[in-house]
């Protein structure tokens, strides 16, 4: 098990830490599940107020369910549909504050009110998109997104 002294402080701070550790976690490894495992163990972890976290790869043309922590989701989601397809479609951020307002949102979990995916990309090529969900409407801001694409970032390199 590994531990990590994430401090519950700024999020410009946390999202630092949240990166060394993600760093840590899957420097060397070359395996995609086991790093997205742990890449979404850990956002689970240490960002307060998630009902789900994890990734949706993009296979055959269709994003398909990955690593996760939350309840049993969608499996298969078409690229353009809902918030992780439009994520997909763009290749955008997409910071939804309330899911009610977003036009064709997939509800997985009736719970969920605001939500961030982030897309996971390396020269041009899309892997899939990290997806967090709340409970909370608005939970999730800017620094959220810039913090998130971050560790997107350097998943890009330890998943393709
Ligand atoms: N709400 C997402 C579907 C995935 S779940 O939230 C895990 C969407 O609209 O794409």
């Amino acid at each position: 098990m590994h531990q990590f002294a994430i401090a519950a402080g700024a999020k410009p701070e946390l999202y630092r830490e949240l990166l060394s550790a993600l760093d840590a976690l899957t420097a060397g490894e070359p395996d995609a599940v086991a790093n997205m495992a742990n890449a979404a163990a850990l956002l689970w972890e240490y960002l307060s107020d998630l009902n789900w976290a994890g990734f949706y790869r993009l296979l055959d043309g269709e994003l398909v369910l990955g690593p996760f922590q939350g309840k049993a989701a969608c499996i298969r989601i078409p690229v353009g549909k809902g918030v992780c397809g439009t994520t997909a479609a763009t290749r955008q951020t997409q910071l939804v504050v309330d899911v009610h307002a977003f036009p064709g949102h997939i509800a997985c979990d009736a719970a969920s009110r605001s939500e961030l995916v982030v897309p996971i990309e390396r020269g041009g090529l899309l892997f899939g998109v990290l997806d967090l969900d709340s409970p909370s409407p608005g939970r999730f801001d800017m620094e959220d997104a810039r913090g998130c694409e971050a560790l997107a970032a350097l998943l890009a390199d330890r998943l393709f």
